[in-house]
């Protein structure tokens, strides 16, 4: 297993593999490893002849310092759950001085309105911060093909704009989300909840599926006020977002428009910790 933490031992790595390497594909994560990032890691595993899998806290992602602080660092564990998927996954778990060189700082993206509507809006600065470190990504590691899950789907759409925009050769591919027997969908932040309120929190899912078979036959608005309502019985559960949204622009409807496509978006604090979670419509 290599495990590098600098971009030179990994981009020297990289380049000597570069005849035999048909296909570089490449997995960011944040670490703290669960099954989630492991089917992004299987499926790269699968589709390219080399694999690296990133691990880096990223800083200018998190507009809460406690939230940063309270990130689990856990590389020895990971490296291990890596290793299950295959042994000749390269990892590159860079120091934030490797990558920010002492400027620690988001570069400005015009993401437009993908990035001031549900997480863009109660996360300030938050996709600044994701953009600044998947280009960086993207530019020194040069994938053919970098992975990244649904469950954070508005990212997921703002690195498709941000390639778009920079121009950026690589293949995003988006993977389904991958969740706990309960529903819940997986998450290093469900480890935060205690077990009752772990169970609690399928109410969440189980909340999104019936809101997709209202949507059949009622209205966005409808529905939207059906979800406030039912979390405002639930009381360890403080409801941030619940939108309905066309899945490409993420603009936010009340109405919909005949044979565009729908996705509905939550984010939810239970007992303080804050977990989102997406459906297709
Ligand atoms: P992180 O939260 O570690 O997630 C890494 C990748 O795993 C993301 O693409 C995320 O969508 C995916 N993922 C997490 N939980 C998942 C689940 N239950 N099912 C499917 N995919 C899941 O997202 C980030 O890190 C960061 O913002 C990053 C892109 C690495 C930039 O710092």
């Amino acid at each position: 297993m290599q495990v590098f933490k600098t971009k030179k031992e990994l981009i020297d790595t990289l380049s000597a593999n570069v005849s035999t390497s048909k296909s570089l594909g490449l997995v960011p994560t944040m670490g703290a490893l669960h099954k989630g990032h492991i089917s992004l890691i299987d499926k790269a595993n699968k589709e390219n002849n080399t694999v690296v899998v990133s691990i880096f806290v990223n800083p200018t992602q998190f507009n809460n310092q406690e939230d940063l602080e309270k990130y689990p660092k856990t590389l020895e564990k990971d490296i291990a759950l890596i290793k299950t998927v295959s042994d000749q996954i390269i990892i590159y778990s860079p120091s934030i001085k490797e990558i920010y060189d002492g400027n620690v700082a988001s570069e400005n993206y015009n993401f437009g309105e993908l990035a001031s509507v549900m997480e863009g809006e109660f996360r300030a600065g938050h996709f600044n911060g994701v953009g600044t470190i998947v280009e960086e990504l993207l530019t020194s590691v040069k994938p053919n093909k970098a992975y990244f899950g649904e469950k954070d789907f508005q990212q997921l759409q703002i690195i498709n704009k941000l390639v778009q925009l920079k121009k950026i050769p690589v293949e995003i591919i988006g993977c389904p989300i991958v969740r706990e027997e309960n529903g819940l969908a997986m998450s290093s932040r469900n480890e935060r909840l205690s077990k009752k309120t772990r169970n609690d929190a399928s109410f969440i899912y189980k909340t999104l599926q019936n809101a997709k078979i209202k949507f059949g036959t009622k209205s966005a608005l409808e529905v939207i006020n059906w979800v406030e309502s039912e979390f405002l019985k639930k009381e360890n559960f403080k409801l941030e977002y619940f939108q309905i949204a066309e899945t490409t622009t993420l603009t936010p409807i009340e109405k919909k428009i005949k044979n565009k496509k729908y996705r509905a978006f939550i984010a939810v604090f239970v007992d303080d910790v804050r977990l989102i979670d997406n459906i297709a419509l």
